[in-house]
């Protein structure tokens, strides 16, 4: 069942995109070759406790802690650890925040030092690619045009769309309905509606989509090592068009 959402809820889960927004853009600032996943894991949880948020992800199924952060074939679900990053990596930040009891989810991609020509092409694509999605979030449209647009761009470029996780509806809950598929075909799924929140974070590979699991259960990796980046916003639905609830400005 999808839980559409009035626009003062909405103004509820911008709040909490907003907090997400800047944390990500501090993130960027302190992100470089030394410094270790679990550090950042430790300044997102105290920079969300200083401003009266929660980082949903802790303790969600026994996820163990506030961010995945995944590195280089780590597709998603990454561990934070005690490991510092080195000149090179590319790493992923999947956050959500709780505030005033509503939700935001966003993940962003970072490079760390210097990053090869096709880590950045990835990157860029990826992101370029989510913009495009969001554009045809609006009401009227399917969910299928959405992941067309993703697929496509992605594709075209050489890159290939991760098929096993998907986004989501959002709102007092992590995961609401509907599924949001990163593919797919023009006029196909569910119908947009005004109210609709949800988020789309499209995981793209520069090599195979298919990915296998680590022991954890939790962190997906490339079959083949090739590297993943992924970016994610929440958006709203709405009858001016799709509104970024977690959006960096700049940062496009
Ligand atoms: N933020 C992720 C998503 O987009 C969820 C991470 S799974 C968790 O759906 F268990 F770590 F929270
Ligand atoms: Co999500």
């Amino acid at each position: 069942m999808i839980i559409v959402k009035t626009n003062d809820e909405i103004m509820k889960m911008k709040k909490a995109g907003e907090i997400l927004a800047s944390l990500h853009k501090e993130i960027k600032k302190i992100i470089k070759p030394g410094i270790t996943t679990l550090e950042i894991d430790k300044f997102v949880e105290e920079y969300l406790e200083a401003r009266g948020a929660f980082p949903e992800q802790k303790g969600y199924h026994g996820y163990p802690f506030a961010t995945c952060a995944s590195v280089n074939d780590e597709i998603c679900h990454g561990f934070p650890r005690d490991k510092q990053l080195e000149d090179g990596d590319v790493v992923s930040i999947d956050m959500v925040v709780r505030y005033d009891g509503w939700l935001a989810d966003s993940a962003w991609s970072y490079s760390v030092g210097e990053i090869s020509e096709e880590a950045k092409k990835l990157m860029d694509v990826t992101k370029e690619s989510l913009y495009l999605g969001i554009e045809k979030a609006i009401p009227g449209n399917r969910l299928g045009d959405i992941g067309h647009a993703i697929q496509q761009h992605v594709e075209g470029n050489g890159f290939s769309v991760v098929k096993d996780f998907v986004g989501h509806g959002i709102g007092k809950d992590m995961h609401e309905d509907p599924q949001v598929p990163h593919y797919g075909k023009p006029g196909r799924g569910a119908r947009l509606v005004e109210g609709m929140v949800i988020t789309i974070e499209p995981m793209v590979n520069s090599g195979e989509w298919n990915m296998k699991l680590d022991e954890n259960k939790w962190t997906a990796r490339t079959t083949d090592g090739s590297l993943s980046v992924q970016y994610e916003h929440t958006i709203a639905i709405t009858e001016d068009g799709p509104v970024i609830l977690t959006d960096q400005e700049e940062e496009r």
